[in-house]
């Protein structure tokens, strides 16, 4: 619940209520770097991918249009979302090879979901930043990374080296979404990166504008 007493589902789903209508339209112009992720996912032939808060569906269609021996998989918290996704994956033909469900990224089960038990590749765009649990939304991720797999995750980044006004304009209009960048997600990562058989790779995008992470599984 939150502070007004609605449940997370319920207040994605008042965000995006009328905003689903121009997110594509709108979104690519500050959504930055999901197109670097996609060009990188890279999933070998006959592989399973999940996106973890697939949204409207944008990035699970563009990376079924570009790999297209591989079966996709998507979840999300917000019903009204998931109606926009499903019927652009059908407008698109690619109702066969994308599956999407509803599902909460910090507490999801993919054998339930999916009857998948584990995916190759594992991707989180924008969403981390909404999540208020992140981190427990960050270990359920790798856990659903299969073994030889990676998971990659593009957000906001802490935006230091831009001008200062450009960085709190945009955090105030970014809170009106409830959306929050997180100051501790590259040092959640280094800590990731220090167990045994995870290595990770991060990179700051567009003077750090955004954060272009990826999670390694031996
Ligand atoms: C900014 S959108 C990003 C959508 C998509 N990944 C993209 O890159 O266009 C954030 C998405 O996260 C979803 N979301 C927020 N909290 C969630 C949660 N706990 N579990 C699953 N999805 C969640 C929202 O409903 C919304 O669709």
């Amino acid at each position: 619940m939150n502070h007004s007493g609605a449940t997370a589902a319920e207040h994605m789903d008042a965000i995006y209520r009328y905003q689903r209508y121009i997110y594509d339209a709108s979104r690519k112009y500050y959504l930055l770097g999901r197109d670097r992720l996609l060009d990188e996912l890279g999933p070998p032939p006959g592989a399973a991918v999940l996106e973890i808060a697939c949204g409207t569906g944008r990035n699970l269609i563009k990376a079924a249009r570009r790999y297209p021996h591989v079966r996709f998989y998507g979840f999300d918290i917000s019903s009204t979302m998931l109606d926009t996704a499903r019927a652009a994956i059908a407008r698109h033909g690619l109702s066969d090879r994308v599956t999407v469900a509803p599902g909460d990224a910090a507490d999801f089960a993919p054998e339930r979901l999916f009857g998948v038990p584990a995916f190759e590749r594992v991707f989180i765009s924008y969403a981390l930043s909404m999540i208020p649990p992140w981190r427990l939304a960050l270990q359920q991720a790798l856990a659903a990374v299969a073994p030889g797999g990676r998971l990659q995750v593009v957000d906001f980044g802490e935006q230091t080296a831009l001008p200062h006004w450009f960085r709190a304009g945009l955090r105030a209009w970014l809170a009106k979404f409830s959306v929050e960048p997180r100051a501790e997600l590259v040092g959640e990562l280094q800590q990731i990166a220090a167990r045994p058989g995870l290595s990770v790779c991060c990179d700051e995008l567009y003077r750090g504008y955004a954060l272009y992470a990826v999670v390694t599984k031996a």
